[in-house]
Order: C-alpha cells, then structure tokens, then sequence
C-alpha cells in the first residue's frame, strides 16, 4: 500500500503524518497556517490550551534525540494532552517482546496516538499499517527515509523569515545521501513552489538519482551557495556510513564547511539553517552558527508550533467526527 494512502481517513482527513512526498500543497499550507496560531502560546504566561485534552500521545523513540523528543513532549503537554515517553532501553522489548505486542499492549491502555523514531526506514509506515483504527502515528524520523516534521518546522521557519516561497534560491549542503531531512525538505520545497533547490556535496554524499528530485546538484560549495536565500546545512551522519566515503573531516570541513567567507557569496539577507545536531568544525563554524544570519535556535522553539500544528489536525479530525 503507498504511503499517500494511508496517511488520510476515508473521509480524506489526515490521520496518520509519515511523509512530506505526495502530500497536497494546501495540507502543507494549512499546517503552516496552524502553526503560526500556535506561535504564541509558549509567550503566554499559561503555556496551554485545551484542544487534546483527554488525549494520550506515547512517544517511542528506538533512536537517540534531543529537540524531536523533548518538542514533541512540550507540543502534546501545549496541547493539553497526557505524555507517555517510553524508555526504549528499560521496556520489554529487552525481555524479547515483538514490536507488535509492545503496539498491542500500548493500545490497550486506551492511548490516541504513537510519535515513532526508528532508525529503520520504513518503520512508522509499517507501524501505521499495524495499528489499531483509533490509533494515529506520526514519524518523527525513519532512517534515512523522512523525517516530515522536521521539513515543515524548516519551512515555518523559511516562511517566516522569507514570506514567499515562489521566488527562492534555496542550497542543501552536506550528507544528502543519508538524510531523511534532506528527502523531507527537497519534497515540500518543490511542493510549496520553490523554483531553485539546489543540493551541495561530495560525490559520495549525493545520491546518483538525486536530480530526479527536482534538484540541481552542486560539488563545490562556492558555486552552490552563490546568490542563494536559504543555506540548509546538514551533519555528516557517520552511524548511517559503510566504509570510507569521506576522505578526513578536516579535508571535509575545508571543501564542505561554511565559513563566514564563503557565507559572504550567498545573498546579504540570506539565513542559515541547520537541523541540528551541530557537529562544529565539520559542517559548520562557529562563528556561523552563532551568528546573525542563523536561524538554527528559532528552527527549534518552531517545532513545538508546527508539531502542536500537525497533532492537533490528526487529534482534532477524530473530535470533529465525535461532535
Ligand atoms: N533535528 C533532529 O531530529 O534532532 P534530534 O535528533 O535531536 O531529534
């Protein structure tokens, strides 16, 4: 079964968020538009509203995270919801229970939605598929496969500071090949109407398919971030690596690394982005990172918006039909 059909209940709402690919661009924008109400919630001096009152929303994290755990965890608690963060390692998956039974017993305890990060792709589709009718599953990363609510709190982020997406210049850098975020990003950048998205790296590091993307390719980064709007720059994800595909970082950081320097070829107001983890030095420098074209900490406090956004238009369908 496709992932576009699944994602969307037999009344063509969404109920499940696995990926970007395939989703109409009026979804994305209502999500955007979500999101920018929810903006303002974590500014007041009662950081809640009551929309998932009532609700259970089980993290399960099979990978390590900081800012998709912990955001999420905020965004359910802004939302009113009750968080159930299972701790992969202490559960009885040590003691050789199925992933299947784990869903099954969590199932039982009466929860409304499973966030899942795993380090298999493919992961959350499978579990979407295996659930319970009641339950809604949202993929907070797969692999190298998708990590779709990364690639809209990135475009929340873009819009906010861009406005437009009709007339931009947006550069990926950096580990294409094992990026969900890249995949997640290149699908809504195209969908929303990003006439140039332009991907930057080694050989080794961009996938021989990816101009099918809808993508030009660069191998020189000065040539790749010239007069661009948006700089995506991307950790090297070295646990995704087989072998040699990299020849040091400090060779990597002199070709690939962004330095006030070659910042200087992109456009003046251009900003720089960064899902995070920072691998400093690497990828980027610090005086970069933490300078004022970054947007890497706004990107951060945006997901709590835009995963409030995207729980609450899952949730809220099934309200919607109650009432
Ligand atoms: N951007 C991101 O997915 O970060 P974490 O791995 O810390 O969740």
């Amino acid at each position: 079964m496709k992932q576009q059909d699944i994602q969307f209940d037999n009344t063509g709402k969404l109920r499940h968020f696995l990926t970007i690919e395939d989703l109409p661009r009026q979804t994305l924008i209502d999500i955007l538009d979500t999101a920018e109400n929810f903006s303002t919630v974590g500014s007041q001096s009662a950081k809640k509203v009551p929309l998932l009152r009532g609700k259970t929303i089980v993290n399960l994290f099979f990978e390590g995270s900081t800012r998709t755990r912990t955001t999420f965890e905020l965004a359910a608690k802004r939302l009113s919801a009750d968080v159930l963060n299972i701790n992969i390692n202490t559960s009885s998956t040590s003691k050789g229970e199925s992933l299947l039974d784990m869903l099954r017993n969590l199932e039982a305890m009466h929860t409304d939605m499973f966030v899942v990060r795993h380090g298999e792709s493919g992961a959350a589709h499978f579990i979407a598929e295996h659930v319970a009718p009641h339950i809604s599953v949202i993929n907070a990363g797969d692999g190298s496969h998708a990590h779709p609510t990364q690639g809209m709190l990135d475009m929340f982020t873009i819009r906010r500071h861009k406005q437009e997406f009709q007339n931009l210049r947006v550069a990926i850098v950096g580990d294409i090949m094992h990026s969900r975020v890249a995949r997640s990003e290149i699908h809504a950048l195209n969908r929303l109407g990003v006439p140039e998205v332009r991907v930057v790296g080694p050989h080794t590091l961009i996938p021989r398919t990816a101009s099918t993307l809808g993508v030009h390719v660069y191998h020189n980064l000065r040539e790749g971030i010239k007069d661009v709007d948006v700089i995506i720059m991307l950790r090297l994800q070295k646990e995704r690596m087989q072998g040699a595909m990299l020849p040091s970082e400090a060779e990597y950081f002199s070709q690939y690394g962004l330095t006030e320097e070659k910042l200087s070829l992109a456009k003046p107001d251009a900003i720089v982005m960064h899902p995070g983890p920072i691998n400093r030095g690497v990828e980027i420098e610090s005086v970069v990172a933490d300078g004022p074209q970054s947007v890497i900490l706004e990107q951060v406090t945006n997901g709590i918006a835009v995963r409030m956004a995207i729980m609450s238009m899952v949730l809220g369908r099934k309200q919607e039909s109650a009432g």
